[in-house]
This record gives C-alpha cells, sequence and structure tokens, in this order.
C-alpha cells in the first residue's frame, strides 16, 4: 500500500507522518517512510538544486522537470521495490504537490503538469492520499512561530503563490474523491491524527 501526505507548509504534516507510521509499524506492519524532492540519493541531490535560495533563476518548467526527475529515481529506485516486499510505503509529498505548486501555483496548468509527470511515473499512483488542509496565511503563522524552521527557496514565496498551492490541492481534492481524503489540519494536532488515522485504517482493513 502506498500513502501519500499532502499540503501547503505549516500544515503540521511531518508530525502527523511520524505518528502514522507508528501506528502502521505497531500494528505489525514493515513501513517505509519517504520524501519527495528526495528520497534516494540522486533525489536529495536535485532536491538541493530545486530548494537552494539562491538559484533564483530557475524557470518554472526547469522547476517541474526537475521535481519530475527526482520523482522518478524515487519510484524505481526505492516505492515500486518496498511494495513488491510487502512494505507499507509513506511518502511526505508525491505528484499532487507538482500539480498544486508548479501546475496551479507557477501557472504552468495542472493538466500540463500531469502529462509531464506521467512521463516518469508511467500512470503509477497512490492508493491514499491524505490532504492536510489549512487556511495559508494560518500556516504561514505557524511557521514564523517555529524558531527552528528551514527556510526554503519556495517558502520565501509571497501569499498569494500559497493561497493558489491551497486551490490546487483543494481542487484535485474534489477531482479524486475515491483517492484523496482531506483533513481539516486547523484542528489540534490529536484530532488531526486522529482523522488520519481513521482513514488509514480503513484501508489497511480492505487489504
Ligand atoms: P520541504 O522542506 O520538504 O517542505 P514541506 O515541509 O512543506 O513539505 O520542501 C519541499 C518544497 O517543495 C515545498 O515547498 C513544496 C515543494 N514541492 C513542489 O513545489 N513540487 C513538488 O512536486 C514537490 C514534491 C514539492
Amino acid at each position: 500500500m502506498f500513502i501519500t501526505f499532502e499540503g501547503g507548509e505549516g500544515s503540521g504534516k511531518s508530525t502527523v507522518i511520524k505518528e502514522i507510521a507508528k501506528r502502521i509499524a505497531d500494528s505489525g506492519r514493515e513501513v517505509v517512510l519517504t520524501r519527495e524532492p528526495g528520497g534516494t540519493p540522486i533525489g536529495e541531490e536535485i532536491r538541493n538544486v530545486i530548494l537552494e535560495k539562491k538559484n533564483t533563476a530557475m524557470d518554472p518548467r526547469t522547476e517541474a522537470l526537475l521535481y519530475a526527475a527526482s520523482r522518478r529515481q524515487h519510484l524505481v529506485e526505492k516505492i515500486i521495490p518496498a511494495l513488491k516486499e510487502g512494505k507499507v510505503v509513506i511518502s511526505d509529498r508525491f505528484l499532487d504537490s507538482s500539480l498544486a505548486y508548479q501546475g496551479m501555483a507557477r501557472g504552468l496548468g495542472m493538466a500540463e503538469v500531469y502529462q509531464l509527470n506521467l512521463f516518469a511515473t508511467e500512470g503509477f499512483e497512490p492508493d491514499l492520499t491524505i490532504y492536510l488542509s489549512l487556511d495559508p496565511e494560518a500556516g504561514i503563522e505557524r511557521i514564523e512561530a517555529n524558531p527552528n524552521r528551514e527556510v526554503n527557496r519556495l517558502d520565501l514565496e509571497k501569499i498569494s503563490f500559497h493561497e493558489l498551492v491551497h486551490k490546487g490541492f483543494e481542487e484535485l481534492t474534489k477531482e479524486n474523491p475515491h483517492r484523496i481524503v482531506k483533513v481539516d489540519a486547523s484542528k489540534s494536532v490529536d484530532q488531526v491524527i486522529e482523522a488520519c488515522w481513521e482513514a488509514v485504517e480503513k484501508r489497511l482493513r480492505w487489504r
């Protein structure tokens, strides 16, 4: 089973993912926790190029291609082999991030970015995607309140960019009700974890 977590900045994704991975492991399944961009040595090198703050000259299509390149390597080197071994794979971000960030927010078009990614994924999709939905202003406030935060090139975008990311994820949720479960991330961490766990447990029981 392949589960992805999506959401804008400050949605609490990393905290929630750690707890969900722990609960799946406690239920007796092997879990692989990974992330995008990155997840493999080649992917992590690509990640540095994409997120490096000095790379302000990066063209939006270059950015979309680099995310897709990182995704391709991630899929063939890590995700598919782990799934073949019967493990549950959880990825912090996947294809939907490219559709929301590059497709919607950068203005490349969600359909176009999906087409580009088909070359990388050959149509491979998550079994379940949990989208942590949060008003972008609230997300940015949370991030700014965290003194240990790392700031990357995309964090430096204006609020209007993050509003578009949010709009992209909301549209994707409407278009993919069979795959994407939306969770209200403005609730307390415990409530968010419970809502995510309910969605994951339901799918695990089907298997
Ligand atoms: P990261 O520090 O992992 O952010 P977060 O904690 O918010 O997940 O940085 C990843 C950044 O890359 C984040 O701003 C979202 C962005 N992104 C894209 O724009 N497109 C993509 O396809 C992916 C996977 C991430």
